[in-house]
């Protein structure tokens, strides 16, 4: 029971030391300011080269390579549909985005980004069944992709919290992801259990294709990825408190 207690207040006093101030790295902007927007985006290309490799005490896991321990993609039927999943999925090429725009909405508790990738590259442990454009598919192993010139919106709603500590925290509550390459390429090992001629026409197939197979495919995965955001963004938003994150002071 002792022990119980103890333990309880420990996690209380976890609990309390949670908020952070914001780190120094990043530029707060006037909540009020009229152009926040522009100064936003300034402070969030500033913040990029501090964050990429991640910041432990905001609870920033590496931003590049960015490792996704799983992600499952399922959609459609099982005699129709496609079931995906990527293990230990790498994720290189995020250092180099580029933040085209960015716009806080504070009446509708929206913000929008528009990203930019010269080339993004997966590495994964992949795990397929079902079908891609009406031909089956199933395989597992190693699977690489690449994306070039890759144009990407992500918008995410918010809203006000307060945590136990009586303080204001933002919370992520939904998130929306698109994205859209120039140049697309898959290469995915052992496919049908290692049959060379039946996976190498696959990889042609879904290389000469790829557009109709993101057309397909691409929003389930956005989604998955979007979720994954959510969830980096939502612990960092979770460490410093909402009157922390702005200037609320009168400009
Ligand atoms: C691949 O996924 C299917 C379900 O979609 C599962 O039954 C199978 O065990 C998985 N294979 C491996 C090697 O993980
Ligand atoms: C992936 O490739 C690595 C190195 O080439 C190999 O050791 C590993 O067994 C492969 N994994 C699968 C699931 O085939
Ligand atoms: C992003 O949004 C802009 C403006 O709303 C739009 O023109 C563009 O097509 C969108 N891009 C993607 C990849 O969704």
């Amino acid at each position: 029971m002792k022990q119980l207690t103890a333990l309880y207040l420990l996690a209380l006093c976890l609990e309390f030391s949670h908020s952070l101030k914001l780190p120094d790295y990043i530029t707060p902007c006037h909540r009020y300011d009229p152009n926040i927007n522009a100064c936003a985006l300034k402070s969030a290309r500033e913040t990029i080269p501090h964050v990429i490799n991640g910041d432990p005490k905001y609870k920033v896991p590496p931003l590049d390579p960015v490792l996704i321990k799983e992600l499952v993609v399922s959609q459609g039927s099982s005699s129709v549909g496609l079931t995906l999943a990527a293990r230990d999925a790498y994720l290189r090429g995020v250092k180099d985005v580029e933040i085209r725009d960015l716009d806080f909405n504070f009446k509708d508790q929206t913000v929008y980004f528009e990203w930019y990738f010269p080339k993004l590259q997966i590495d994964c442990i992949y795990n397929v069944t079902g079908r891609v454009l009406l031909l089956p598919i199933e395989g597992y192993g190693n699977g690489t992709i690449s994306l070039n010139k890759v144009r990407s919106n992500y918008t995410y709603d918010w809203e006000i919290i307060k945590k136990k500590d009586g303080k204001e925290y933002v919370t992520v509550t939904k998130a929306h992801l698109t994205f859209d390459p120039e140049k697309f390429q898959i290469h995915l090992e052992n496919l049908f259990n290692g049959n060379k001629l039946l996976g190498d026409n696959m990889n042609r197939f879904m290389n000469e294709n790829w557009r109709d197979i993101l057309k397909d495919v691409g929003p389930a995965v956005a989604e998955a990825v979007g979720e994954y955001i959510r969830l980096v963004l939502n612990s960092i938003y979770k460490s410093v408190p909402y009157e922390d994150v702005f200037i609320f002071d009168p400009v």
